[in-house]
């Protein structure tokens, strides 16, 4: 299976949907709301949303770059995935000033220099040829132009259990759902590479000391049992057993769970 064929697998209409109710938690909302303050995004620009999900990010673009008369301001959102550009086209259906492709971020359907601005969350992880879609994205951002990216390195992950060989089983099967589980620590000398310059690292972790299917750690508990169950050697009984030793945390008082995002800004000289 390629690489593409694993994240189109992920992100069927199912997956499409519980990763935008994950995206919805208070925790994750919070996240976009400390990302957006490290973007530079005003009335009139034009920005590019790369593998835009559900539409979240393409939704606060569209707000910040604006649609009064006289303004050109305009949001680019491309994704692999049909059945995120559904969610996506929905939700940002009273936004005239957002348009949505079908593409790869390896061949961006846009002109050399288009772009004021760019985000990436939690896409380039996803991507086989990380250096390849960098350039592709280096070279569809005007000169000066800001660009965002956001990744997560799983290894940040401390997650509260009883059984720790087994959560590290685990994690080594979640691991397999993207072909860069660590991306992040590698992330500054790629962008570099590609031409970017002024590279800033800020971390945003994430924290849950209680269970609730309403946070990051509790939506992604569901994520990571569907995926992992689904690998050889797995199976469902050791996947449920996971389950029910990190929510028992709960039950004792003691659920911990907290992750690292890395976000990474930078321009383009
Ligand atoms: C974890 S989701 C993040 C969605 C969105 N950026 C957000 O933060 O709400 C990853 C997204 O990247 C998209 N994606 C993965 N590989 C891609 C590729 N090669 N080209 C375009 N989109 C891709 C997936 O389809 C998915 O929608």
């Amino acid at each position: 299976m390629s690489d593409n064929d694993s994240t189109l697998a992920q992100f069927d209409v199912a997956g499409a949907e519980r990763l935008e109710k994950i995206y919805l938690t208070p925790d994750v909302v919070r996240q976009r709301e400390q990302i957006f303050q490290l973007l530079d995004v005003k009335p009139g620009m034009k920005a590019l949303d790369i593998g835009c999900g559900p539409g979240l990010t393409s939704l606060a673009l569209a707000q910040a770059v604006g649609n009064d008369v006289g303004n050109a301001g305009h949001v680019d959102a491309i994704d692999i995935a049909p059945p995120m550009l559904q969610l996506a086209a929905r939700r940002c259906s009273a936004q005239p000033q957002v348009t949505f492709h079908q593409a790869d971020v390896l061949q961006l359907p846009f002109e050399t220099a288009a772009f004021d601005v760019a985000l990436a969350t939690q896409v380039y992880e996803y991507v086989a040829d990380i250096d390849a879609a960098l350039q592709e994205l280096v070279r569809v951002m005007k000169p000066g132009a800001q660009v965002l990216l956001v990744d997560t390195d799983w290894e940040s992950c401390v997650w509260a259990c009883r059984d720790e060989a087994r959560m590290r089983r685990m994690m080594q099967g979640w691991g397999q759902h993207i072909p860069h589980p660590q991306l992040p620590r590698t992330l500054v000398q790629r962008m570099q590479r590609a031409g970017l310059v002024d590279v800033q690292v800020h971390t945003i972790p994430l924290l849950n000391m209680e269970y609730s299917t309403d946070t990051f750690s509790g939506g992604m508990m569901g994520f990571i049992a569907s995926f992992v169950s689904g690998l050889p050697d797995y199976g469902p009984q050791l996947v449920a057993d996971w389950q029910a030793d990190v929510t028992s945390m709960a039950q004792a008082g003691g659920y911990f769970f907290s992750l690292n995002r890395y976000v990474f800004v930078a321009r383009k000289p």
